[in-house]
């Protein structure tokens, strides 16, 4: 895990700027180019994978916009734990809102894909980068030891927020009337959960998923919001606002004198 500079293009990311040199498979998505990325035509790179899991520009920009009412203003940093190619953590640079955002992704070819997008936003100087797996980061920042970590990734998780958009495990979501989060791949609501909890974090899930399951994570007498993002009349996804476990600050605090 390492913070890196310009990563290289590599054959695994694409420019593709007319249909017949898309694959079959992905030319409904790249139909919707402008949608997803509004500077498509400049340049945007992406991979295969990504386009099934991009967050469309007009999505990334209103929960970029209600991270900042939500979010108390003592929280300065934000960590996008599935960076992909950037959607949403271009949007978090531009909005100003952030002191410091983080971008986390454990494919290269991918955040090669993403810092060269953020360049076209004119935001890749904004953003640091991670290499590497979010769960080990995050792990190691909730550990007391924490400053074993390279200085440039060390944060105050007490005003940390996390952003995460994992992969949703397949086109099920697309079929099933209630998705389960329990069987989400590779990474269920309870792993993800586990891992975020010391910090506010806000989970973009399938827009079917069983809000049963998200509300078992509210901590008691509190509440959850989960807000569905539309375009063009239809949901893309739900975000679930999930705040720090009361007493996350305690046992945080404990971690660091031991
Ligand atoms: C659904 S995509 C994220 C899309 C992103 N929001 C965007 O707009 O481009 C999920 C991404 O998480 C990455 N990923 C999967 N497991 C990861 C992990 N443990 N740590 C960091 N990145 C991971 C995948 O390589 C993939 O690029």
């Amino acid at each position: 895990m390492k913070q890196v500079q310009e990563l290289p293009l590599t054959e695994n990311c694409h420019h593709w700027r007319k249909i017949s040199e898309v694959p079959w498979d992905l030319q409904k998505y790249w139909q919707q180019r402008h949608t997803i990325f509004s500077y498509y035509n400049e340049g945007i790179y992406m991979t295969h994978d990504a386009w099934y899991g991009v967050t469309p520009e007009p999505v990334a920009n209103q929960i970029a916009h209600d991270l900042s009412l939500i979010i108390s203003e003592d929280k300065t940093t934000i960590i996008d734990v599935f960076a992909g190619v950037g959607a949403n953590s271009i949007a978090f640079a531009l909005s100003g809102r952030w002191e410091r955002v983080i971008a986390v992704e454990k494919d290269a070819a991918t955040l090669a894909c993403a810092q060269h997008n953020a360049s076209i936003y004119g935001v890749a100087n904004s953003i640091s980068w991670i290499l590497g797996d979010n769960f080990e980061y995050l792990d190691a920042l909730n550990s007391s030891d924490s400053s074993s970590l390279e200085p440039d990734l060390q944060v105050n998780i007490k005003s940390t927020v996390v952003f995460g958009s994992p992969p949703w495990g397949g086109p099920g979501y697309r079929t099933d009337e209630v998705f389960d989060l329990s069987t989400m791949e590779p990474y269920n609501l309870t792993k993800m959960h586990e891992s975020y909890r010391m910090m506010d974090h806000a989970l973009y899930l399938p827009r079917t998923s069983d809000l049963r399951q998200i509300a078992h994570l509210a901590p008691e007498g509190s509440k959850i919001e989960v807000v569905q993002y539309c375009v063009e009349g239809a949901s893309k996804a739900m975000v679930a606002y999930l705040l720090a476990e009361k007493g996350a600050e305690v046992e945080e605090e404990k971690n660091s004198n031991a």
